[in-house]
């Protein structure tokens, strides 16, 4: 078994860990951070955190586990008016961790805390064209493509990503869950 738990300065090493190379850094929050991660930047995120109720960022760990981190997930640029915000910064940690289900476990904690806890009716998030696991993984939870972004980000002088932006409406969620 699996939860969520707020995202603390004692994760900040495994985020460090975590995003091995430039490449990753990029698929995993475009340019948010800049690679390598490093404490000024992250010590910077954890400050834009939870005091405004507009972020929120959070560890997945096993419930009998605590000590060992397994990924990371934030939900943010909540706008309560509007009942929405976007679903940012979707990592498993370790490699080895990963196509395990553990992702689709952890998008949809998220779910469940933007839709039942924060009240919100919709999430967006943004995803990279080639990235085939996390699609597969939102879309499995009920996120539609809602946009095609074509040459969105520009990696390297050579590599230019196209993005999709996908989107889940807590309506549908929840027909979709019976
Ligand atoms: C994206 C990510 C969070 C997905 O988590 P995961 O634990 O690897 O994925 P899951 O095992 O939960 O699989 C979710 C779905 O994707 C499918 N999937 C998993 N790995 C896949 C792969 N390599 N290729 C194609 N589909 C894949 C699974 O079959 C599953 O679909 P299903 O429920 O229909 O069977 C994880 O791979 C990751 O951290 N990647 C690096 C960072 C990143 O790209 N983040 C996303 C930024 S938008």
């Amino acid at each position: 078994m699996i939860e969520l738990r707020k995202f603390e300065i004692g994760d900040i090493d495994y985020l460090k860990l975590w995003i091995t190379d430039e490449r990753l850094c990029c698929q995993w929050c475009a340019r948010n951070f800049i690679y390598p991660l490093d404490d000024l930047q992250l010590y910077k995120y954890i400050s834009t955190l939870n005091d405004s109720h507009t972020n929120f960022a959070f560890t997945l760990v096993k419930k009998d586990d605590d000590i060992y981190p397994i990924g990371h997930i934030k939900i943010g640029n909540i706008d309560y008016e509007e009942k929405s915000a976007k679903l940012q910064f979707v990592l498993i940690g370790n490699r080895l961790f990963r196509g395990k289900g553990f992702g689709k476990d952890m998008v949809n904690l998220a779910i469940k805390y933007a839709f039942q806890y924060l009240e919100l009716e919709e999430l967006d998030l943004r995803v990279y064209s080639f990235n085939t696991s996390a699609i597969n993984c939102y879309k499995t939870l009920g996120f539609k493509e809602i946009e095609y972004i074509d040459k969105s980000f520009q990696f390297n002088d050579e590599e230019i990503w196209d993005e999709i932006v996908m989107r889940l409406e807590k309506d549908k969620w929840k027909k979709e869950r019976k």
